[in-house]
């Protein structure tokens, strides 16, 4: 099998971030022969359909199209994905017949300081993926509560527990990768 090739993001631009953190920590539980590249958003400018889109997005497209599946990590803003993560999501989909997410593998993860770890902005980001046409791995899910305890100075992750789910998610996902591009190259898909 040739390498899987996975593009993470956070829906977060803050250093600090703890999202940023767990797609770290993501890279270090990949399976064998898996690579994982991080994109940061930072940059990317407020969506309007007038504009044509600048190079970071031009980029950001091509690495989502390049990739074999993908794993977003989100904070929880107001109950739903923070508007970083939903304006580059709306750049890169935009015009439709250029959606760079169409029929993706993703994974979704999260880490929040809050009791429920961003549980809600992973079901708004699901819904989106619906109209994305992407195809996402439903389990398990893997939410890092109260995450401003879970993470040391380095950015380790203290919580066994969601590593473990996290290590497991990651082999669902590339597991689906493979057999999405078995799909593809057999013309099932
Ligand atoms: C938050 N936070 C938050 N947490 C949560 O669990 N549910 C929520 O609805 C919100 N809402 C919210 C809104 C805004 C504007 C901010 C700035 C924060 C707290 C959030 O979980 C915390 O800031 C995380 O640390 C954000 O993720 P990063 O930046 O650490 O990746």
């Amino acid at each position: 099998m040739e390498k899987v090739k996975i593009l993470g993001f956070a829906g977060s631009l803050r250093k600090q971030s703890y999202n940023k953190m767990l797609l770290k920590v993501a890279q270090t539980l990949l399976p064998d022969n898996v690579t994982m590249e991080i994109f940061d958003l930072e940059g990317i400018p407020p969506f309007n359909v007038d504009l044509e889109p600048p190079e970071i997005v031009k980029v950001f497209k091509e690495k989502i199209r390049s990739a074999d599946a993908l794993l977003i990590a989100t904070p929880e803003y107001n109950y739903s994905i923070p508007g970083v993560l939903k304006n580059a999501i709306d750049w890169a989909s935009f015009p439709p017949k250029d959606n760079s997410f169409e029929g993706k593998p993703v994974a979704v993860i999260s880490a929040s300081i809050g009791m429920l770890g961003g549980a809600r902005a992973q079901y708004h980001l699901r819904q989106i993926f619906v109209f994305l046409n992407m195809i996402p791995v439903n389990r398990p899910e893997v939410f890092v509560t109260f995450a401003h305890k879970k993470f040391d100075e380095n950015g380790n992750l203290l919580d066994e527990d969601a590593k473990k789910y996290l290590r497991e998610l990651l082999q669902n996902l590339v597991k689906l990768a493979e057999v999405v591009k078995i799909g593809r190259d057999l013309k099932l898909l």
